[in-house]
């Protein structure tokens, strides 16, 4: 390998010996993090730093101000109802009709500990409603923690890569591991982390059709609600809308983060919304479990209350603010976070330019929309061997591999973290790294 590389080449192969890492494509997120925060101590040189996914932006204003008004008027010493204060539920049902055009009563609407305990409960409780029915189908890639959470609770889980499976293909697929009748409930995020493919119309009215078939619950993860910019979802009540499962069958729970929306990853408080059917679904195997029948009421009563008893009462009422004025039409959360979809065209483009790929890069037929993640690839290196390699060219990010993702090829990039300025230094160093590697 070339030594005159962006980042002294010494000093990385004495931070990895330091570190005792015998592959640094094969280490984990935390310890490419520690690896690049070691380096850029000891040669003052910033990376380009697209490993992590956390948002890159203030919190939302609104939101902030509300929560301390909240706390001086004392609710810090109140438990909040387990399944939320009432204008938090309100709001919540209204945005979910307002930017997705979908019917949520708000008894179903949930406030959750972050969109992470929302499908912890979900898993959780689908997985319980029918004995025969208790595995988790992933439609991958995804997110890694997901399958976490089902490992720490004991659920057996299956998925898919859905590269090969896009479009009509997509049906046979769903339908060989649906009609095994094993299958509580189905997730997928869309936007997807990490590939950032937004299902079509199509292959929505497939899982939705395939989950009436087979009575499975689908958890359609909008961690990154209304990112999809090919399409102005700014004006409440208006179309276009957050495209949704929910159109096509109603069996199904929305899981709505706040964290890269709102930029309120910290206060750790999302949305669940139960479809009113699934609400009112009696389940008698819950029974097992549960003092109640009902999906609903094992959901609030047994599950939610079992993990945290509700969720943080103060940031109910920043939430609660955050929605009121984005349904009212007084603040354009896609305006602020258009950021993300902004600087990764330009990122996506230095890449291709120099020799990149972009590994997932069609909806169907249409070009792929420009947002938080985008996926690259280099002729001739394995995942693992680009981030080794790239970690010399001030370069990070990390390997498809862990996220169910049969392109081992391919890195995910986060843009999130990767502010303006540092874009100069971004394309010499991916020219640089071109050079070095001629395709
Ligand atoms: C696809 C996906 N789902 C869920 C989450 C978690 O969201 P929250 O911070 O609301 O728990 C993330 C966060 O990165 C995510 O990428």
């Amino acid at each position: 390998m070339r030594k005159d590389t962006p980042i002294p080449y010494d000093v990385i192969n004495k931070h990895i010996e330091l570190m005792k890492l015998d592959n640094v494509g094969k280490a984990s997120i935390r310890e490419i993090k520690r690896l690049v925060d070691n380096v850029e101590e000891e040669t003052g040189q910033r990376y380009i730093r697209m490993e992590m996914g956390i948002p890159g932006l203030a919190p939302c204003e609104v939101g902030v101000e509300a929560e301390i008004d909240a706390l001086n008027q004392g609710v810090a010493s109140l438990y909040a109802d387990i399944d939320g204060i009432k204008p938090l539920k309100k709001e919540i049902s209204r945005f979910i009709k307002l930017f997705a055009d979908t019917d949520v009563d708000p008894r179903g609407c949930l406030p959750t500990v972050g969109s992470m305990q929302g499908s912890f409960a979900a898993f959780m409780t689908c997985n319980r409603m029918y004995k025969e029915k208790d595995t988790v189908l992933f439609i991958d890639p995804g997110f890694p923690v997901h399958k976490q959470q089902c490992q720490v609770l004991g659920i057996p889980f299956e998925s898919f890569d859905v590269y090969n499976y896009r479009g009509e293909k997509l049906r046979d697929k769903l339908e060989s591991i649906l009609s095994k009748g094993n299958i509580s409930s189905m997730l997928y995020s869309n936007p997807n982390n990490p590939a950032w493919i937004c299902f079509t119309e199509t292959e929505l009215e497939i899982i939705g059709e395939l989950a009436n078939k087979y009575n499975v619950v689908v958890l359609e993860d909008l961690a990154y609600f209304a990112m999809d910019f090919r399409k102005d979802i700014s004006k409440p009540g208006q179309p276009p809308y957050q495209a949704t499962v929910a159109k096509y069958t109603d069996n199904y729970i929305l899981l709505i983060s706040s964290s890269k929306a709102f930029s309120y990853a910290g206060q750790r408080i999302g949305m669940m919304a139960l479809s009113d059917k699934l609400f009112d679904t009696k389940a008698p195997d819950l029974k097992r479990y549960y003092a109640f029948d009902t999906f609903g009421r094992a959901m609030v009563f047994g599950t939610i209350y079992a993990l945290s008893a509700g969720t943080t009462h103060s940031s109910q009422y920043a939430l609660a603010a955050i929605l009121k004025e984005a349904n009212d039409g007084n603040y354009d959360f896609i305006d602020v976070v258009k950021e993300y979809g902004e600087k990764a065209k330009i990122m996506k483009k230095m890449f291709t330019d120099n020799g990149f790929e972009i590994v997932y890069d069609k909806d169907e037929d249409q070009p792929l929309a420009d947002g938080f993640y985008f996926t690259i690839s280099y002729p001739g290196f394995t995942g693992e061997e680009l981030i080794e390699r790239l970690i010399y060219y001030g370069i990070s990010a990390i390997s498809l591999a862990i996220t169910g993702s049969e392109r081992k090829e391919g890195l995910r990039a986060c843009v999130s973290l990767v502010s303006r300025d540092q874009f100069p230094d971004l394309k010499k160093r991916v020219e640089k790294f071109n050079e070095h590697h001629p395709v």
